[in-house]
């Protein structure tokens, strides 16, 4: 028997299945309340679109990506994430150099070959959103106000984790810092951050590794070395979000994953899922464009696994809806058909082609969830009427076709 590959569910099961396109349906309207419009990009995207804007630094791009070259000799990936592909469409379709407020968002598969456990996939579903043209930090937090409404409206509760990455007149300095530091333990350091030392100092910060953390706690702290205008945003963030009853609590070892953030970044987290507990992440990245050889262009966004919110939503209570028609009679199979191709110009309505006693259809009525049950049998041909049973007020009538 072929099964699906490791990391890669079906969602197939209905109470799954309502439990996703709930949460797509109140993320979508969130982000439209927002002033976001949809955006599709390809699932396949050129390989050197990640290894510059996710960065070659990063597990993401070093070891999980689904990359191969495929018949036109193209070094082509699966997106391991939805960010660079967004950019790279708002770059061709030549938004940065038109100027002014571009907002999108997008629900769709990311692919990365990490190794499957509970909460982490090889192939996962993320919503997530992005807006260009703002380098205000009313929008940064915006993007905060949009994640905690989202999961304010599913039931779900949340840790808000939150720091501020610095930027190009900071980082540098603080960089060289870090990396003296560094150096000063680098003998009881794991392999993994030898490594990053190299390639992004920075990444040592969120290594799980619980002696390098240790060894870390004295390390010098990003956000006691801001310059003077990330300082201001990040404290006019912070006021924001106090202003709004947003609360979080400030993470100085939260560097994210993904090598092009600069000042905001955040990721909200849930303490009822396990160990891969990040449900949203993302932060500011005014960089992106241009690495990507755009106009400079202000970008924030952030996204969400979908997935791992699933068992969270408290799904609202699920009211009956449409009809349900069955027929008792062969001879009546024809006339079901046709009222209920009828009644789907207005209303959900599912038939059954095979003629049952009324038990049996009721059985199906309620397994649709329908609110009304409506029966022809020969008695109801004889008199050009239809039986119907309201399922939600347990109540029944004989009705005149004609009125029907
Ligand atoms: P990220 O933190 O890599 O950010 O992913 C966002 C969310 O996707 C995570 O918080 C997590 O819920 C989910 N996720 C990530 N990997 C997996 C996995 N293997 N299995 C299941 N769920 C997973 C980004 O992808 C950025 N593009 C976010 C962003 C948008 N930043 C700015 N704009």
């Amino acid at each position: 028997m072929i099964k699906s590959l490791r990391g890669m569910n079906d969602i197939l099961d209905e109470n799954e299945y309502k439990r996703f396109t709930y949460f797509l349906h109140v993320a979508t309207n969130t982000a439209k309340k927002y002033g976001f419009h949809y955006i599709e990009t390809p699932l396949l995207e050129e390989t050197a679109l990640f290894k510059r804007s996710v960065g070659e630094s990063s597990d993401i791009v070093g070891k999980e990506m689904y990359q191969f070259i495929d018949k036109g000799e193209n070094d082509v990936c699966l997106r391991p994430e939805g960010t660079a592909g967004v950019v790279r469409a708002f770059i061709q379709k030549k938004l940065d150099k038109a100027g002014g407020i571009h907002r999108f968002f997008y629900a769709g598969p990311m692919f990365r070959y990490e190794r499957p456990q509970k909460g982490r996939l090889r192939e996962f579903h993320q919503f997530g959103v992005e807006s260009f043209g703002l380098a205000s930090v009313y929008e940064d937090a915006a993007m905060i106000m949009m994640v905690s409404d989202i999961l304010k409206e599913l039931g779900i509760g949340y840790r808000l984790q939150l720091n501020s990455l610095g930027d190009s007149n900071c980082m540098p300095q603080y960089r060289e810092s870090l990396v003296s530091f560094i150096q000063s333990v680098e003998e009881d350091i794991c392999e993994d951050c030898k490594r990053r030392k190299e390639t992004n100092p920075i990444r040592v910060l969120d290594c799980k590794n619980e002696k390098c953390q240790s060894l870390y706690a004295t390390a010098p702290k990003l956000i006691n070395a801001l310059c003077a205008g990330c300082q201001s945003d990040f404290d006019k963030l912070k006021k924001i979000l106090n202003n709004n009853n947003i609360s979080y609590e400030i993470d100085t070892n939260l560097v994210r994953g993904l090598d092009y953030y600069s000042k905001t970044a955040f990721e909200f987290v849930s303490d009822n899922i396990g160990s891969q507990s990040a449900i949203a992440g993302g932060g500011r990245y005014d960089r992106l464009v241009e690495f990507l050889d755009g106009r400079p262009t202000p970008a924030v966004g952030f996204a969400m696994g979908i997935e791992r919110l699933l068992e969270l939503i408290n799904m609202p209570q699920e009211s009956r809806e449409g009809y349900y028609f069955g027929a008792m009679d062969d001879e009546a199979v024809d006339i079901i058909v046709s009222l209920t191709h009828k009644k789907r110009a207005t209303n959900k309505a599912i038939c059954d082609y095979k003629a049952k006693n009324l038990k049996n259809h009721l059985k199906g009525a309620d397994k649709m969830h329908a609110k009304y049950c409506c029966i022809i049998g020969t008695n109801e041909m004889a008199d050009n009427t239809i039986w119907v049973k309201d399922l939600q007020n347990k109540t029944e009538s004989i009705i005149k076709m004609d009125e029907f």
